[in-house]
């Protein structure tokens, strides 16, 4: 029996309401508004389908712990406990969803004792429910998912994004680390704008490794799971183990690949999610 089984029921239904709001909001004229940035976006969606999820979970599940983007964003603190959380990215791709391009996605994590334990990616333009529970596999819409079993990175496709810090010494950092990569040659660079996303694709074999610094834990923790449980890794941007609230973040379908990737990237360290 699998003690959270009921929870990631939960989330896939939560994520299937959520993913209706966007698909509803992506028609109609939005008020854009801006975080971190003049191109760190956020609209009166991304709050209102994190205030959906943190809702319908909380009446279920009254006792378990949140990290959502817009509560962070509100002032809320971003600690991870040893307490079941629930790791929410209402709307991941928020520039394609301003912009209506078709990479948009409702991350749904979970953590028990720091651990992930179960992850839930909806693709919402694409309808694609990705999920992942630790030790059972991942799947999308129902097929299960299985890494590329390539090892060759001359022979790979390499997903990375801008991010959205426009610091001319990290924009430095960013093309050099992609100059790199691209020259040693690898058959091509893409990015979904969505990190989420851009993981799903690792795990479904689509690309062989994703990479950025910048992210944050919503990003990446539920999509975390549906990685490494189609067989890919985790890793830091400095070949070490992988830290959630890093910022930084390597999936990749073998270690052979991840190791060739890290040695032309050029590191550097935003502040911590729970640094704050
Ligand atoms: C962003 C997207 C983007 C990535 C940024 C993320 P958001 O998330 O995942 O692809 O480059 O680092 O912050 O803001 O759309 O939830």
């Amino acid at each position: 029996m699998d003690p959270w089984q009921d929870a990631m029921d939960h989330a896939v239904a939560v994520a299937r309401r959520a993913g209706t709001l966007v698909r509803d909001a992506v028609q109609k004229d939005m008020k854009v508004m801006l975080k971190s940035s003049s191109v760190d976006l956020v609209t009166q969606t991304d709050q209102k389908v994190e205030n959906l999820i943190i809702q319908s979970v909380t009446e279920k599940f009254p006792t378990h712990c949140f990290i959502g983007e817009e509560s962070v964003a509100a002032g809320e603190a971003c600690l991870l406990t040893d307490q079941p959380t629930w790791i929410v990215d209402p709307v991941d791709g928020t520039t394609n969803f301003v912009h209506g391009y078709p990479f948009v996605a409702v991350s749904i994590g979970f953590t028990v004792n720091k651990q992930l334990e179960f992850g839930v990616v909806y693709s919402c333009l694409e309808d694609k429910m990705y999920t992942g529970r630790k030790g059972r596999g991942s799947f999308c819409n129902g097929l299960s998912l299985q890494v590329s079993s390539q090892k060759d990175i001359t022979q790979s496709m390499v997903a990375t994004e801008f991010g959205s810090n426009r610091d001319p010494e990290v924009v430095d950092k960013i093309f050099c680390s992609m100059r790199r990569i691209l020259c040693l040659p690898v058959h091509g660079m893409r990015g979904a704008g969505s990190a989420a996303l851009n993981m799903c694709h690792v795990a479904a074999g689509s690309v062989e490794v994703y990479y950025e610094t910048g992210i944050h834990c919503w990003d990446v923790a539920a999509a975390g799971v549906i990685v490494t449980e189609a067989g890919g890794l985790l890793m830091d941007v400095d070949g070490g183990p992988f830290d959630l609230m890093s910022r930084r973040v390597v999936a990749v379908n073998c270690q052979i690949i991840g190791d060739r990737v890290v040695k032309q990237i050029e590191c550097f360290s935003p502040q911590r999610d729970d640094e704050g």
